[in-house]
C-alpha cells in the first residue's frame, strides 16, 4: 500500500487524522476514537493549542509538576516543572528543602546580551571592506530605527555591530557580528530582524559605492542568524554552608565525608567528558522542565549550555564545588536566553499560570530561577549518587510506573507501595508481588526496563 501522501497539510483536522489511521493501522476506526480522546473538552482551547504548530492532530501529555519551597535570594519560590520523567521534580523538591534550612540558593546575572550574524562572502579587498564597513555602522543603526524603536523604548536594542574576519578559516568569509539587548523578550525574531536589516543595506551601500569594483560588488549573503550560543548571556547560581551544616543522617556518613565525595564526584565531571555528559543532562532535567513550563525554547538553552560546557575545547561539568575555610559551596554558571514576554507568554494558559505562580518574573529573575533549579537538581543528583546510589530512590518512584504498567488497582498499588516502604525495589520484585497477591503465575507479562 502506498504510505505517501501530497497535500497532507491541505487536508482538515479529520482527513488528516483518518488518512493516518486507515494508512498506518489495523483498526482505523479505533485509532480515530483513541487520537480525539486526547481533544481537549473545550474546543476554544483546542483551536488555541492546534495554532501553535502545523499539522496538528491532537495533543501529547506531559506531567506538570509542582516543587515547593525553593528559596531563592530570599524570595520563595514554587516552581512549575513539566517533565515526564519520575523522580526528577521529587529530586528538586528535596534539594529545595535541604537548602531552605541552610540560606537558599543565591544567583545573579551576570549579563543578558544576545548575539547574531549577517554570514557573507566577499571575494575582494578585506582592507577597503574593514574602512567602508566603520563608516557603513550609523546607517545600519539608521536603516533598522523602525524595527528597533520599541525595543530602545524597553532599554534594550543593538549594543555594538563589529565586521569579523573569518578568512583564515574559510576563504571570502566575513561576518556582521551585532549584540543586543532584548530585555524580557527572548528576542529571536528581533535579532533575525534586525540581521536581515543589516544584510539588506550591506548589499545596497557596497552596490552603490564606487569604492568596489564589480567584483567586490557581488557579495553573497549566506544567512542572517541570531546564534543560539550566548556566552555572554549567563547566570550564576550557588549554594553554599559550612561544612558541618552539611549532616544529614540520610547521607549515613559524616558531613566532612559526604563533602569530599561530592567535590570528588563534581571534579570527575570536570575532567571526565562521558561523565559530564549524565552529569549535565540530570543539570537539564531541572532546567528543561522549568523551560518549557514557562514557554521557552528548551532546545535553544540546550544546545547553548552544551556548547558552553565545551568551551575551552573539552566538554565539562557546568557546575563546581569547592571547600575553603570550611564552608562548602556548589555553584553553576550557565548561558540561557529566555524570554518572559512575547512567544508562547500569553498564549499557552498553562505558561500563564506557570509566570503566574512565580510571580510573573522578568527575563533575568527568571534566568535566575532556571538557573538555581538546574543546580538543585544536580545537587540531588550528586547527593544520591554519592550516599545511597541513584537506583534507590528512583526505583521508589518508579514503582508506580511499573504498577500502571501491570494495571493494578488502586488498593494493589497502596499495599504494594507499603511493602516497598521497607523492601528494595526491582521490576521483578514488584512483578513477582503483584502476581503473587493476584495468585496468577509469573509470566513476565510486561516488558523489563
Ligand atoms: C538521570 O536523568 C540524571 C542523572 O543520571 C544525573 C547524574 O547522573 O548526575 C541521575
Amino acid at each position: 500500500m502506498n504510505k505517501q501522501i501530497k497535500g497532507f497539510s491541505k487536508l482538515s483536522k479529520n482527513g488528516k487524522i483518518e488518512w493516518i489511521a486507515e494508512t498506518f493501522f489495523d483498526s482505523p476506526s479505533k485509532v480515530v476514537d483513541f487520537v480525539k480522546s486526547y481533544w481537549h473538552t473545550n474546543p476554544e482551547l483546542q483551536k488555541l493549542h492546534d495554532d501553535f504548530s502545523e499539522n496538528t492532530i491532537t495533543n501529547y501529555y506531559i506531567p506538570f509538576g509542582i516543587a515547593p519551597n525553593f528559596l531563592i535570594n530570599g524570595k520563595d519560590y514554587c516552581i512549575p516543572m513539566a517533565i515526564e520523567e519520575s523522580s526528577v521534580v521529587a529530586a528538586a523538591a528535596k534539594s529545595a528543602n535541604f537548602w531552605l534550612s541552610r540560606g537558599g540558593f543565591k544567583t545573579t546575572v551576570l549579563s543578558t546580551t544576545k548575539i547574531g550574524h549577517v554570514h557573507f562572502m566577499y571575494k575582494g579587498d578585506g582592507e577597503k571592506l574593514k574602512t567602508f564597513f566603520k563608516e557603513l555602522i550609523p546607517v545600519f543603526y539608521k536603516n533598522t530605527l523602525s524595527i528597533t524603536r520599541n525595543m530602545q523604548e524597553r532599554g534594550g536594542g543593538i549594543l555594538d555591530i563589529q565586521l569579523k574576519d573569518k578568512t583564515a578559516e574559510e576563504p571570502n568569509y566575513y561576518q556582521i557580528e551585532a549584540k543586543f539587548e532584548t530585555c524580557d523578550s527572548m528576542g529571536a525574531n528581533f535579532i533575525n530582524s534586525v540581521l536581515e536589516e543589516f544584510a539588506k543595506t550591506l548589499r545596497e551601500e557596497i552596490f552603490n559605492s564606487d569604492l568596489f569594483t564589480d567584483e567586490e560588488k557581488d557579495i553573497t549573503v549566506v544567512m542572517c542568524i541570531l546564534s543560539n550560543y550566548t556566552p555572554e548571556c549567563i547566570v550564576r547560581t550557588e549554594v553554599s554552608c559550612k561544612v558541618e551544616e552539611l549532616e544529614d543522617p540520610k547521607h549515613e556518613m559524616p558531613a566532612q565525608k559526604f563533602a569530599e565525595k561530592f567535590i570528588q564526584a563534581i571534579r570527575i565531571a570536570e575532567i571526565e567528558p562521558y561523565r559530564a555528559t549524565t552529569h549535565n543532562k540530570g543539570i537539564f532535567n531541572g532546567i528543561d522542565s522549568v523551560v518549557i513550563a514557562t514557554g521557552n525554547d528548551f532546545r535553544a538553552v540546550e544546545a547553548c549550555g552544551h556548547a558552553y560546557a565545551a568551551r575551552n575545547g573539552k566538554y565539562s561539568s557546568l557546575s563546581h564545588a569547592k571547600i575553603e575555610d570550611g564552608v562548602f559551596t556548589f555553584w553553576i554558571d550557565i548561558p540561557m536566553a529566555l524570554g518572559t514576554v512575547g512567544g508562547l507568554t500569553k498564549l499557552h494558559p498553562m505558561v500563564k499560570f506557570s509566570l503566574e505562580m512565580l510571580g510573573n518574573p522578568g527575563a533575568k529573575e527568571l534566568m535566575e530561577i532556571t538557573a538555581t533549579v538546574g543546580l538543585a537538581q544536580n545537587f540531588g543528583a550528586i547527593r544520591s549518587l554519592v550516599t545511597s546510589g541513584i537506583q534507590k530512590g528512583h526505583m521508589k518512584m518508579h514503582l508506580l510506573n511499573i504498577l500502571n504498567q501491570l494495571g493494578a488497582t488502586d488498593e494493589e498499588k497502596e499495599k504494594i507501595k507499603e511493602h516497598f516502604v521497607s523492601h528494595v525495589v526491582s521490576h521483578s520484585a514488584v512483578v513477582d508481588l503483584f502476581c503473587k497477591m493476584r495468585g496468577i503465575k509469573n509470566e513476565s507479562k510486561v516488558a523489563k526496563d
